[in-house]
């Protein structure tokens, strides 16, 4: 079981980094601290943490509102024991910075989440995504090398995704021998982070780990991904947006499941190996978007009919992968984890947590994530 210290939280402010944060703060086995590094794009939201900040961080200052580049401070005012949470504004492209953290914080294992996430954007805009995932993941190996020479007591974890294997047929299943074969933008960068990932595995004997993941939901997932966009367009009664026919199939995981993957591998994942981590719950698009109908129709006491007629078919993703499915057999039989929440119930908490939020969800929509959307998707 390793002993993890300084843990170095990259893209912590986003969906699946700040519920991350959330889990392992709240494992009993767990009394480190937890450095969340994050350049808040977009996507990066400190009020994912409020509560965290309050609870472990250095003062009882309340977060500040969404991405104003406010950071909550560093080190205890009061003088009493340091702060189980610190949060750091950088960039991972700013290979300076990212080693200036190394260095004060002693960092003895990096959960690496810190990516551009969304494959539309990847296809409107594939610049950034190259810059971060490719070129910031690098820069990340490079700072973790360059502080580690002399220690092996140290873990780099990367997190990744099951479409870097591309897209399947109506069979099968990916797993840890499927080769890669990307096809967007997104999956292609986040390829390129799994190799350099293993390459400094392989060349300079940095201890790793990597895991791909199927598709998450849960609360705090930014409204641009098909869940959050569907039960909030629902909720304000907008058209819902079916891309194509509606028949691909993705693999849906509760987002507290995946942080519990992360969490095992952490402690007991073997270096150098990579996990496959899924819902092994499909479902095609169109039949997730009825059932997120129903659901909103149920929770408001209304009829599904209100709701199912706003779907509408629209022009299909360029490129569009058709099914996604994961073997996780292997992180199951080697660490023991399996996926805790079932989906039906897991949607309805989804449900409520969007509901019972509207100033977040207020907020994340402001400013530049607005004006994106009018500039790409004007009318949607
Ligand atoms: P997200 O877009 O919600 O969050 C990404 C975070 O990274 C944000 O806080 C953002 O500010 C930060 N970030 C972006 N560029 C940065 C940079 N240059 N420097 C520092 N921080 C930066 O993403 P997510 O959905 O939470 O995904 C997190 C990770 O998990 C990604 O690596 C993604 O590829 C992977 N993943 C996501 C899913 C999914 O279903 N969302 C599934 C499998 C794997
Ligand atoms: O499989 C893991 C991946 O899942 C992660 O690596 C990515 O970061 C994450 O964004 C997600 O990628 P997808 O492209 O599968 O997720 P998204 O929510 O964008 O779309 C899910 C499916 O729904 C996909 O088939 C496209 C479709 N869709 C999406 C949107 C936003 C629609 O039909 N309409 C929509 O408006």
């Amino acid at each position: 079981m390793r002993k993890l210290q300084n843990v170095l939280v990259t893209g912590g402010a986003g969906f699946i980094g700040a519920n991350f944060i959330h889990y392992l703060l709240a494992q009993p086995q767990f009394s480190g601290r937890v450095i969340n590094l994050d350049a808040l794009t977009y996507a990066g939201n400190l009020d994912n943490l409020v509560q965290i900040d309050r609870r472990y961080g250095a003062g009882a200052t309340p977060a500040p509102a969404n991405t104003t580049g406010g950071a909550t401070p560093n080190t205890d005012r009061s003088g009493a024991a340091p702060a189980r949470y610190v949060f750091e504004r950088a960039d991972i492209r700013d290979f300076t910075a990212v080693t200036d953290v190394f260095k004060r914080y002693e960092v003895d294992t990096v959960v690496h989440f810190a990516a551009e996430s969304h494959v539309d954007r990847s296809i409107v805009g594939p610049r950034a995504f190259i810059e971060t995932n490719v070129n910031g993941t690098f820069n990340l190996l490079e700072a973790a090398r360059a502080a580690w020479a002399h220690r092996d007591d140290v873990l780099f974890h990367h997190v990744s995704t099951d479409e870097v294997f591309g897209s399947l047929g109506a069979e099968g299943a990916f797993s840890e021998e499927t080769p890669y074969d990307p096809k967007s933008p997104y999956s292609a960068s986040k390829a390129s982070s799994d190799h350099l990932v293993r390459a400094h595995g392989h060349t300079f004997g940095l201890p790793f780990t990597i895991s791909n993941c199927s598709n998450n939901y849960g609360p705090y997932q930014f409204p641009e991904k098909m869940v959050p966009l569907m039960i909030l367009n629902a909720l304000e009664r907008k058209d819902l947006p079916v891309y194509g026919d509606g028949r691909n199939v993705r693999d849906w995981l509760y987002v507290e499941d995946h942080s519990a993957a992360i969490w095992t591998v952490l402690q007991r994942g073997a270096t150098g190996e990579t996990y496959l981590v899924g819902g092994e719950n499909e479902w095609e698009n169109i039949r997730l978007v009825r059932a997120i109908c129903e659901k909103v129709a149920a929770a408001l006491g209304e009829p599904p009919q209100r709701y199912t007629q706003l779907i509408r078919f629209v022009k299909d993703r360029p490129g569009h992968d058709q099914r996604y499915a994961v073997n996780c057999g292997k992180i199951k039989r080697e660490l023991g984890w399996h996926q805790r929440h079932e989906f039906s119930s897991g949607l309805d908490s989804t449900i409520a947590w969007y509901r019972d939020n509207p100033e977040w969800v207020q907020r994340v929509r402001s400013g530049a994530y607005k004006d994106w959307i009018e500039a790409n998707y004007a009318g949607r």
